[in-house]
Order: C-alpha cells, then structure tokens, then sequence
C-alpha cells in the first residue's frame, strides 16, 4: 500500500474485568505511561496518526489528554461489535485500516509497519494480520491454515473458547494486529454474528467471511511472540512492563550507559542519558529527565523531572523537579525538590533536604539540613543541623545567604531573612534578623560578636 496513508482503530472499550480494578485496563501504566499510549506510540512510530479509538462511556471522557479521535461503544457486545462502532463513526475512505487492541503495550512501529506492507488489495488481498508462534496452554484465538504448513492460506480464526481440542493444540495465534482493505471491512463487518461460547460479536470471524467472499488473507508471522502479548490481568500487566522496561535499558545501554542491573532499574521513555553514566540497582529515573555523561546514580535512588550536568553522583537520594550542575554530588538520603537549583560543585551531604534552594558553586551542606526557599551564594558552609525556618504558619519566607558565608552547627534562620557575605553563625545560633556582610554572630537570639571598628 506504499504511499497511501493509513489510519488505524485502536479498540479499547473492554471492561477489563480480569485486572479487578475500578481503572480502565488500557490506563492502567507500565514504565510511566498508560497501557493506550504504547499502543499510539508504535502507531505513531508507524507513520499512522490518524487514530480513533474506541472506548465505553466511562473511558472516553478519560482520553482527552491523549489527543485522539474516539467513538463509543456502549454496550461491550465484543469487538467486531466495537469496529462497526468505530467504522460507524468515521467517514468512509478507500485505503488501508489498522485495527489494534488497546492491550498491547509491547507491540513496536515495525510490526504495524510490517503488516500495513502486507495488505495488497490490487492482489486480492483484503487482510493482512500478525500471527505468532506462542507456547501452549495459550488464551489467544488459533489461526486456523487450510492445510499443514506455515505458507497455506489461513481460512479462519477460532477463539480459544470456542476451539476443539484439536484446534486448542495449534500453536500459531492470531495477535490482534490487522491492517483491512477498508471497503472490504465494511462489506464484511455487518454479516458477523455472535453465535459462540460467549455470545460476543467477534472481530476475529471477519477473516473466515473475507475468505469466503473470495479475498485473500495474508498473515505475517512476528518474530518474537512476546512483541504481542495481551495484558488480561495484573500478571501479564508485570511481565509486559518488565519487558519494556528491558527494552529502555538496553536502548541506553547500546548508546554508552552502564546499568548494573537492568531487572532493578526503572526507566521511562523519552529520558536522554549521557555515555559513561552509570546507574546502579534499586534506581528509578522518569519524567522529563536529562543526566549528563559520566555520573553515578543509585543505588536506591529516585530521580524525576530533573536536568544533571555531567559527573554528577547520586547516591541513595531522591531528586525532583531539580537541576543539578557538573560534579555536584548528592547524598547519601538527600532529597532535592520543588525546584532546587544546584550550580557546579555543590555537595549536598546525608539528611539534606533542599526545596527550591538555588545554591551557587561550591556550596556544601554535609548533614542534617533543611535548605527551603533560599539561595546561598559561592562556597558558604551550611553547617550540620542548620534549619531555614521558611514557613510562620501562614506563608513561606525567603532566605537569601551570600558568598564565603559559615553556618555554624545547628544554626535557625528565621525567614524572611538575610545574610551577607562572609557572615559566620556561631554552632546553635537563632538567628532572627538580617546579618550584615562580615558579621559574627552567636546565641539566641543571635547577637554580633564582631569587633566593631575602632570609632563606631
Ligand atoms: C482477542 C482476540 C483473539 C486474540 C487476542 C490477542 C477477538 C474475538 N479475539 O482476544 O483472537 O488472540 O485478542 O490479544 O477479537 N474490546 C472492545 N469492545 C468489546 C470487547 C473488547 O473495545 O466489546 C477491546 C478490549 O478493550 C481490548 C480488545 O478489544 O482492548 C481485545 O479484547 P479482549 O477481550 O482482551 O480480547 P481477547 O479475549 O484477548
Ligand atoms: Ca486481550
């Protein structure tokens, strides 16, 4: 079909009643992202964005975020019941229609690529379909050939509830893949019935009817039967999302990142990891994250919507919604949040916690510390134990601390406050007003000590 464009049919209406959940099936989420968007990122990936999908009354006000036409099934009567309902809503068109289930996250762009390739209906052919070689016992509807062979035509599908035994032990199953002729399709979709074990209206009887009509199916065996597994419960929910997760391991893997332990690592799509970083077990890196070449990050670790420089080490901390500079290193058990800022060469050590805190280069803060709406200029110290008491009970105040300033252990600063550059606090200092650049000052509440200059 070559140039022609396609649009597809994602059927995502089921009740899900195998996953025992108050969500949709296809929203539940597997390394990040909704079961559904796997499914419209291979479409996507495919060239094909054109997509309604199908969905019940309950779903259908849900997929707004995903930017895709839908159209309502409202009785879930099976899914050839749910492609009239989609072909229904679309306006006919001479060309190529993909029909995929929402269940199945770990099928790639390639293989809708693959059998959209496959439909030719100037050959006669009025469906293309993946099939795949799975091991047995298997719920999946059995391909049925015309005759022993993996080249005879396939004369039909039975569903797994409705096989003989002998048809229960073919091993060749039909994925849930199709690319139709769609004039063919609509010729064909009005005659299904749904005399079966589960009284369903089934999608799958289409391929018995086109052959019967005298069109040809052409059946493009995957190569790897995992790419199309269905998620029909929370099982196969967690063996589809440790097989995606694999997947995102190895793609940065293959572009220069060590990962210790790919099992234990979990990623997301979309994050960009620089060569030579290394990630280590127990370590979680989602949302819009950038990590620069030649970290370490983990073990025990979470980072989310956070931008690294290069060199940077993470060790057992959690970071969000942070940036993070070139050799800056963080942790053991630090939290950085709300949009903390951290330039070069800053170390944040174990017990700190940092919300929007913007510290320049060279900062230290070793232990025990909570850093809350404040900046701290050049190489200051923030001493073990030092707090920014940020909030009064009814709004949250600033802390501003200049360059080469020492906060001595256990120091309060009671915000809205600032320090100037240079200024010390002495070890469990309260301070409760501004302290002038080059001050000394101890006790609570805090008092200068400074040798005032001689007249003054
Ligand atoms: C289906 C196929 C089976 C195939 C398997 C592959 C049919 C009849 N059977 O079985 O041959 O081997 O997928 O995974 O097609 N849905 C609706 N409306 C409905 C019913 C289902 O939109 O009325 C949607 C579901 O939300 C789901 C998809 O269609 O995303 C497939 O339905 P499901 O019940 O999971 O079919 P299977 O029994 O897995
Ligand atoms: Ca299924």
């Amino acid at each position: 079909m070559g140039g022609v464009s396609a649009r597809a049919v994602v059927l995502a209406a089921g009740k899900g009643t195998r996953m025992k959940s108050a969500r949709p099936k296809v929203l539940h989420e597997l390394c990040g992202r909704p079961m559904l968007w796997w499914v419209l990122e291979a479409l996507r990936g495919a060239g094909i964005d054109d997509v309604v999908v199908v969905a019940n009354p309950e779903l259908e006000p849900q997929l707004a975020p995903f930017g895709v036409r839908t159209a309502i099934q409202r009785e879930q009567l099976g899914t050839g019941d749910a492609v009239r309902a989609a072909l229904e809503a679309l306006p006919p068109r001479d060309g190529a229609l993909l029909v995929a289930y929402g269940d199945m996250p770990l099928v790639d762009a390639s293989i809708f690529s693959g059998v959209r390739r496959a439909l030719d209906p100037a050959a006669g052919v009025g469906l293309a379909m993946v099939t795949a070689r799975m091991p047995l016992p298997s719920s999946f509807g059995r391909v049925i050939r015309a005759s022993a062979g993996s080249q005879a035509p396939v004369v039909g599908i039975v569903e797994a509830k409705d096989c003989t035994p002998a048809q229960l032990a073919i091993d060749e199953m039909n994925a849930g893949i199709y690319a139709y002729d769609e004039a063919a399709l609509r010729a064909t979709i009005g005659q299904v019935g749904n005399a079966n074990a589960q009284g369903e209206y089934y999608l799958t009887d289409t391929i018995a009817l086109l052959v019967a009509g005298g069109r040809g199916v052409a059946a493009v065996v995957a190569p790897d039967h995992r790419a199309v597994l269905g998620v029909n419960d929370r099982v196969e929910l967690a063996d589809a999302r440790a097989l995606l997760n694999r997947r995102l391991c190895e793609e940065h893997m293959r572009a220069g990142v060590t990962i210790l332990d790919p099992a234990t690592t979990y990623l997301e799509p979309g994050l960009a990891i620089g060569a030579d970083t290394v990630i280590l077990p127990n370590t979680a890196i989602g949302g819009a994250t950038r990590i620069g070449g030649g970290c370490r990050i983990g073990p025990q670790s979470r980072i989310g919507g956070a931008t690294l420089g290069d060199d940077v080490t993470i060790l057992e901390s959690v970071v969000v919604d942070s940036t993070i500079g070139d050799r800056c290193k963080v942790g053991p058990f630090a939290h950085l949040r709300g949009g903390s800022v951290l330039a070069a060469d800053v170390t944040i050590g174990d017990y700190v916690e940092c919300k929007n805190a913007v510290l320049a280069e060279g900062v230290k803060a070793m232990h025990l510390t909570y850093l809350g709406d404040c900046s701290v200029g050049e190489r200051s110290n923030i001493g073990a134990g030092t707090i920014t008491c940020n909030y009064d009970g009814v709004r949250k105040n600033r802390t501003e601390i200049g360059k080469d300033v020492f906060i001595g252990t256990n120091t309060l600063l009671v915000a809205p406050i600032t320090v100037g550059d240079r200024a010390l606090t002495g070890a469990g200092t309260v301070a409760i007003r501004d302290v002038p650049a080059g001050d000394k000052v101890v006790g609570n509440p805090a008092r200068s000590i400074a040798k005032k200059p001689a007249g003054t």
